[in-house]
């Protein structure tokens, strides 16, 4: 039996992931401090709108601390591994984001009165309501014009991640690991004759992260806002190599030919939708898969897997306009699954996510 050999790391490597870890770190800092700093203010001009969350405790803080750290870990493990590039942990636009960054101060107040006067359908007035499914004209999260305007593209990737103190990326990458394992059953074929699909892709960033992991392959976004995907297009066609393709369209009706895509992935979707549209998007997922495909899913974790969260489950809905995410949170995605027809179902956590992964049958 051939014993376990541990590479040593080089003199590089390890500066490189103490470059990571203190980025993450770094990240993990300015988020909390953004939250605090707008909390106070919040509380100084807006008292009323304040959301009642409950205290995190110590034991809590200290398990999600672990959970960050483990994460971190992973992501930096799986690029050691050659899932993705080193270079992937790095990516982000620091410019862009501290150019960004004032004006979602300016928009704080905003989202302060729609949350205190439960407004939660402040749209566009030129928004065509007839083209959008109706759980879909509201401002989730609060946020100024829903998913349905330029200005809410540009702030969306910097909300969320300072809402997940920089762990966004490092999340949305535990998708490749499944991903890149489902498309071994295509290894015969070309690398760039693989299709893989990204459902309600919005402003790009797990393709991004997808074609960190696989540069030959065509993918395609799919999105029913127009204005973030005027935001992806913007943030993809600075990559080298081939070009993503962005489609509009509704995840339950997808505007694609049975059987077309090697790999779907969704991610952060399905906590948005009511529960028959998550049923009709996974169904629609498995009509676009090629016998053999594979579909991973990436959303929050939910009571039954990770019931010591549960407090930050409860804080979050209360603190942003999440109006499915309750009924999310005791949903069966598996049994989804399975009632959609795929096999071969796995599950895990990574913090705040889980990832499912799923094949069709060959
Ligand atoms: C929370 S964001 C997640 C975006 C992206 N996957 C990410 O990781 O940042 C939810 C996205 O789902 C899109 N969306 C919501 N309902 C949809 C539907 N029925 N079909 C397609 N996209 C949808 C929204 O426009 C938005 O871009």
């Amino acid at each position: 039996m051939g014993a376990i050999v541990r590479r040593r790391a080089s003199v590089p490597e390890t500066l490189t992931k103490l470059a990571y870890q203190t980025m993450q770190q770094g990240k993990s800092l300015m988020g909390q401090a953004h939250k605090e700093a707008s909390s106070r203010l919040m509380g100084l001009l807006a008292p009323d709108g304040k959301p009642k969350t409950e205290p995190l405790p110590a034991e809590l803080l200290a398990r999600l601390l672990k959970a960050m750290d483990q994460l971190t870990e992973r992501d930096w493990q799986e690029a050691q591994q050659g899932l993705y590039p080193t270079s992937l942990l790095f990516d982000a636009p620091w410019l862009d984001w501290a150019a960004r960054y004032p004006l979602l101060w300016l928009d704080l107040p905003l989202t302060w009165r729609r949350r205190q006067e439960r407004k939660v359908r402040d749209l566009p007035s030129d928004v065509n309501h007839e083209a959008y499914p109706d759980y879909y004209l509201q401002n989730f999260h609060h946020q100024t014009d829903g998913y349905l305007s330029d200005h809410s593209a540009a702030l969306y990737d910097l909300g969320v991640e300072i809402l997940f103190n920089g762990t966004a990326d490092p999340m949305r990458r535990r998708i490749l690991g499944p991903l890149r394992r489902g498309l071994e059953a295509f290894a015969h074929r070309p690398a760039s004759s693989l299709r893989v699909l990204d459902v309600a892709t919005g402003t790009g960033r797990t393709l991004r992260q997808l074609r960190g992991a696989l540069p030959q392959a065509q993918l395609v976004g799919l999105d029913l806002s127009s204005a973030y995907l005027r935001q992806a297009n913007r943030w993809l066609s600075q990559l080298n190599g081939e070009l993503a393709q962005l489609v509009q369209g509704n995840g339950e009706a997808m505007p694609f030919a049975d059987g077309c895509f090697q790999a779907v992935s969704c991610v952060f979707l399905l906590h948005e939708l009511p529960a028959q549209a998550r049923q009709n998007v996974i169904d629609e997922a498995f009509r676009l898969l090629e016998p053999g495909g594979v579909l991973v899913l990436a959303d929050s974790v939910q009571l039954q897997d990770s019931p010591e969260f549960k407090v930050a489950m409860e804080n979050f809905r209360r603190v942003f306009h999440e109006p499915y995410y309750r009924d999310y949170l005791s949903d069966s995605i598996e049994t989804r699954l399975s009632q959609a027809g795929f096999e071969a179902i796995t599950a895990e956590s990574h913090f705040m996510t889980r990832v499912w992964s799923a094949r069709k049958p060959a």
